[in-house]
């Protein structure tokens, strides 16, 4: 027979009106418990759900538990292990305290969380959310020093943090695109440190329960060792790191997604490249510091252009990334240029979107208009070349 303040927990989490909870204070001492478990609503494919992160002493782990079940689900873990929780409603904050034989002590407060909230809103509510919000501390930006441990975000962090969050935006966008049923592989080249490779696990794994396989690939072997030691400490199953080429990169033979995010020159039509081959439904693409162009673009009546230096390296990039984002439609993605916001405030803020489709009477037409770009502008990029038997001139149906 459950007690009035069970029966509440297990009505609030089903009609989603609970926004969050911390169950804390071990009731005995032991290693393999989790010191808290958080629990907070979350929206999946599935529909409501609620996240239940466990803190270990070297770890973290995520699980998703469905509305319908959550509230047995946390009063069993806080019956079973914990003496005390806090938990938070739009009409007030309550907190329970366990003693010796389980009876509880209930402490009802003034509400902390949104007093706004109503059940029928959560859903909508949470959609506008950002995928990353202030007071939700997430673990990997704590460790990677943009949040505090109480979920504050850094001053100096601010531009990184939005960058983060409008990238996951733009993947979230996209992520129908992802198979549902098997793990979906993904490789980020030129990942550096890594912000978006955490930040994508965390979207795609922690938050929507996609179960995912993340290769961060770079040149720099120290950059790759501090990654693999974070994503060990966060007990990130399925995200890891290797030191490599991108152009050289040959040990998957199937990529559901290519982020390449900042490489610099062709490195970017490298990873390009071998996204294509690989068939990847989504592509994620901020293309860096473009010479191949600059180097072979000639035409006459572009002179007030390109007898301006930079003018001339401004118009290259453009044309550079008009010519990848031209060729991807010939192969069938459907193809965005969005604005990517770069903390370094640089120009280097374009972002390619591409999901894969199919249509070969537009793929015609998208190679005709293309060859028509590239005469005028007398260039051969390092990607027609590279997939030069990929053509339309190729195909023999
Ligand atoms: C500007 S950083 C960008 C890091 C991260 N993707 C981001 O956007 O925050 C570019 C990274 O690409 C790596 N890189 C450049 N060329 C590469 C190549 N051919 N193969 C692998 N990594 C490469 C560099 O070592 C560097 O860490």
């Amino acid at each position: 027979m459950q007690e009035a303040w069970q029966q509440d927990i297990i009505n609030w989490m089903r009609e989603g009106l609970l926004q969050g909870a911390t169950l804390s204070g071990l009731r005995r001492k032991d290693n393999e418990l989790p010191a808290r478990v958080v629990v907070r609503p979350i929206l999946l494919k599935s529909g409501s759900h609620y996240q239940f992160e466990s803190h270990f002493a070297k770890k973290v782990t995520h699980r998703n538990v469905e509305a319908e079940r959550a509230g047995e689900q946390l009063l069993d873990v806080l019956l079973g292990d914990y003496k005390q929780a806090l938990l938070k409603t739009a009409e007030a904050d309550v907190q329970i305290l366990l003693n010796k034989k389980g009876r509880a002590a209930i402490r009802r407060s003034a509400p902390t969380g949104n007093v706004n909230a109503k059940a029928e809103d959560r859903q909508h509510n949470r959609q506008k959310q950002r995928v990353l919000n202030e007071g939700e501390a997430a673990p990997f930006l704590v460790e990677l020093g943009i949040m505090t441990p109480d979920g504050r975000v850094k001053s100096q962090k601010q531009d990184k943090y939005r960058q983060i969050n409008r990238f996951l935006e733009m993947v979230s966008d996209v992520m129908h695109a992802l198979p549902q049923n098997r793990t979906v592989q993904i490789v980020d080249f030129g990942c550096g440190k890594s912000y978006l490779t955490f930040a994508l696990y965390h979207l795609l794994k922690i938050v929507h329960g996609y179960d995912v396989n993340i290769v961060g690939l770079d040149l720099k072997a120290d950059v790759i060792s501090f990654c693999s030691d974070l994503s060990d400490k966060l007990g990130y199953e399925g995200l890891s790191f290797q030191v490599g080429d991108i152009a050289e990169y040959e040990e998957t033979r199937r990529a559901d997604m290519v982020v390449t995010l900042h490489a610099c020159d062709t490195a970017t039509d490298a990873a390009l490249v071998k996204a294509i081959h690989w068939g990847a439904s989504v592509i994620m693409s901020v293309p860096c510091c473009q010479h191949e162009l600059f180097r072979q673009v000639r035409n006459d009546t572009l002179a007030p252009i390109l007898s301006q230096g930079l003018l001339k390296e401004r118009f290259a990039a453009i044309a550079t990334d008009a010519a990848r984002g031209s060729l991807l439609e010939v192969l069938g993605y459907k193809v965005q240029m969005l604005e990517f916001v770069d903390p370094e405030h640089t120009p280097k803020n374009l972002l390619i979107r591409a999901v894969k489709g199919e249509n070969k009477e537009r793929s015609r037409q998208k190679w005709e208009e293309y060859k028509r770009f590239k005469n005028f502008l007398q260039v051969s990029p390092a990607m027609e070349r590279a997939l030069a038997e990929k053509w339309p001139e190729k195909w023999t149906e």
